[in-house]
């Protein structure tokens, strides 16, 4: 079938369901509350909305571990919300893709339960080795959530591989009966008319044969061996083969540590297997791979893992464009300034929303939630935050602990959804199922909407805008001033046509400067944060976008 590529021209929403709007009242975010949210969403100028799994799940990982691929959850509305979701988006001539987690199901999925018990044909669906000699794991592999990545199975006797939760098993994809039925989940959700998947951590899904123990890194170690394992573009080829290319879908690859160029033998137009990857460089402006390990935010690490992406992709894949998401604090709070709240949150969308790609919003992001920050650990209840509070850094004080908590959490960017300043933030009429960020009552969608200028309105202008220069689509790329550690500075070119984008990262006054060939003597101002008249200088986090036409 001819691609379409119709990603290319969208802009995504991701709704993290426990957390969206609840619509029935019992605390928990569902898809009757999407269904009212429809309309808000649309307003945005986003024609898209990626879901995380909404699938039956004992929640271990918030959706993450999956019960029942072919099943919604009853507490999120089951089958019927969805198809009245679908439907709802698709008359509206929106799309919608759904999270394909396969890497790893719960282990109260079925087939790990007869997996197990060695019932056929269920005996290889996951990655079983009997324990060495005294009990010793397989190997030093660690997982990313619970400590080692293996689990002694007192049913079956033997370990199983688990790279995140002990509650997530990974599944053994060497084994074609498991593609089988990675296809059937495809084909499933296709049919019912679902526009596309999300691929969770779908690097990690071929393993290097003989599981060798990891002599080399400190941290994640075993990575080099799953991470772009010897088979991954064989599964993913056929995946492609088999199904995708028998519909009109796109498919968005999670990817941890990845390199643009590596990223090219999944994502180039010509010859990938997937149309867009979330790469994970742009979060690492403030901290050394993870955000456990956080470092001082540096404008010019993000300016240089943006412009590396831009660049080497040019012309040959797409971007998938981001600042959030459920795995990461809030980004004002992060690359921006909360003293700043809405300048910088400006600031940093007209950074990524003018860029090549297709952008994504998180929910809240459009609103500037920032950074949920409780009292005590005991409030949180994401998987990873829970280990790593019981298991790092323990010898520091309760203070620090808990401020490492508030740095590097995800829980930090999961509290509900602030619509308005009534109670419980407009989430919900119920109790809500997590703490509400009591800054509800200065943040949110309500007081937003009722300020022109607004970062939510800012959002909804730039999108316009995006929508209706076609610079913004199929521009070339350059970044400007690069060494500068206060400004970010970058051009969208065209023969017919230019756009420059200036945003400055700093609290005080700068200088604003111009790379040659902009001037801004005959070029438009088609955008700007600050409702004032433009200066010569750059007040606090001000960003501009300037427009030329030949
Ligand atoms: C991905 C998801 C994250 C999840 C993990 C394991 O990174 O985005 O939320 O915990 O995979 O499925
Ligand atoms: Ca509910």
């Amino acid at each position: 079938m001819e691609r379409k590529r119709w990603y290319k021209d969208m802009v995504f929403y991701q709704i993290w369901p426990r957390s969206f709007k609840d619509g029935n009242g019992d605390g928990m975010g569902d898809l009757w509350g999407v269904l009212e949210k429809l309309d808000y969403i649309r307003s945005l100028g986003c024609d898209g909305i990626w879901f995380s799994p909404l699938y039956p799940s004992p929640g271990a990982d918030c959706g993450y571990d999956i019960a029942d691929y072919m099943d919604i959850a009853p507490e999120f509305g089951g089958m019927e919300a969805f198809r009245a979701v679908l439907e709802g988006l698709h008359a509206r001539g929106m799309k919608l893709i759904m999270d394909l987690v396969v890497n790893h199901t719960s282990d109260e999925h079925e087939w790990f339960q007869k997996s197990r018990q060695r019932i056929d044909p269920y005996t290889d669906y996951y990655i079983w080795r009997p324990a060495g000699p005294g009990g010793a794991l397989p190997n030093n592999w660690q997982s990313h959530f619970e400590g080692s990545a293996w689990e002694f199975d007192d049913v079956r006797g033997e370990y199983y591989m688990h790279l995140f939760a002990i509650k997530q098993p990974d599944l053994n994809m060497d084994n074609p009966l498991v593609r089988e039925e990675v296809k059937k989940i495809l084909r499933f959700w296709l049919d019912l008319g679902v526009d596309g998947f999300r691929e969770d951590v779908i690097t990690f899904i071929s393993k290097k044969e003989g599981l060798p123990q990891d002599h080399l890194f400190p941290i994640y170690k075993g990575m080099r061996f799953y991470n772009h394992g010897p088979h991954i573009h064989e599964y993913l080829t056929e995946f492609k083969r088999d199904v995708l290319d028998h519909y009109d879908c796109f498919t968005l690859a999670e990817a941890p540590l990845v390199s643009p160029k590596r990223s090219l033998e999944y994502i180039d137009e010509r010859t990938g297997q997937i149309d867009m990857m979330i790469q994970f460089q742009c979060q690492c402006a403030d901290c050394f791979f993870t955000d456990w390990m956080p470092l001082k935010f540096s404008l010019r690490r993000m300016k240089h893992a943006f412009s590396m992406w831009q660049y080497k992709l040019q012309g040959r894949a797409w971007n998938m464009l981001y600042l959030e998401n459920h795995d990461h604090p809030r980004i004002i709070s992060r690359y921006g300034s909360e003293d700043y709240r809405t300048e910088s949150g400006k600031a940093l969308a007209a950074s990524y929303l003018f860029q090549q790609g297709t952008p994504f919003i998180y929910q809240g992001q459009e609103i500037g939630m920032t950074n949920w920050r409780p009292d005590s650990p005991a409030l949180y209840e994401d998987v990873q935050t829970v280990y790593q509070n019981t298991h790092r850094g323990t010898r520091k004080s309760a203070a620090k602990r808990l401020h490492a908590l508030w740095r590097s959490s995800r829980d930090s960017a999961r509290t509900p959804v602030q619509w308005d300043d009534g109670p419980q933030a407009g989430f919900t009429t119920g109790t809500p199922w997590f703490s509400i960020n009591p800054n509800y009552r200065e943040i949110n969608v309500n007081r937003e909407e009722a300020d022109p200028d607004s970062l939510l309105h800012f959002y909804r202008r730039a999108i316009q805008l995006r929508k209706s220069l076609r610079v913004v689509r199929d521009g070339r790329y350059k970044e400007h001033f690069h060494l500068n550690p206060r400004l970010y500075v970058y051009s969208r070119t065209l023969p017919a046509e230019k756009l420059l984008v200036i945003c400055s990262f700093s609290k005080h006054k700068q200088k604003i400067r111009f790379p040659k060939g902009f001037d801004p003597a005959n070029g438009k101002l088609i955008l700007q944060s600050y409702k004032e008249s433009a200066e010569d200088y750059l007040r606090p986090y001000e960003a501009r976008v300037y427009y030329w036409e030949k």
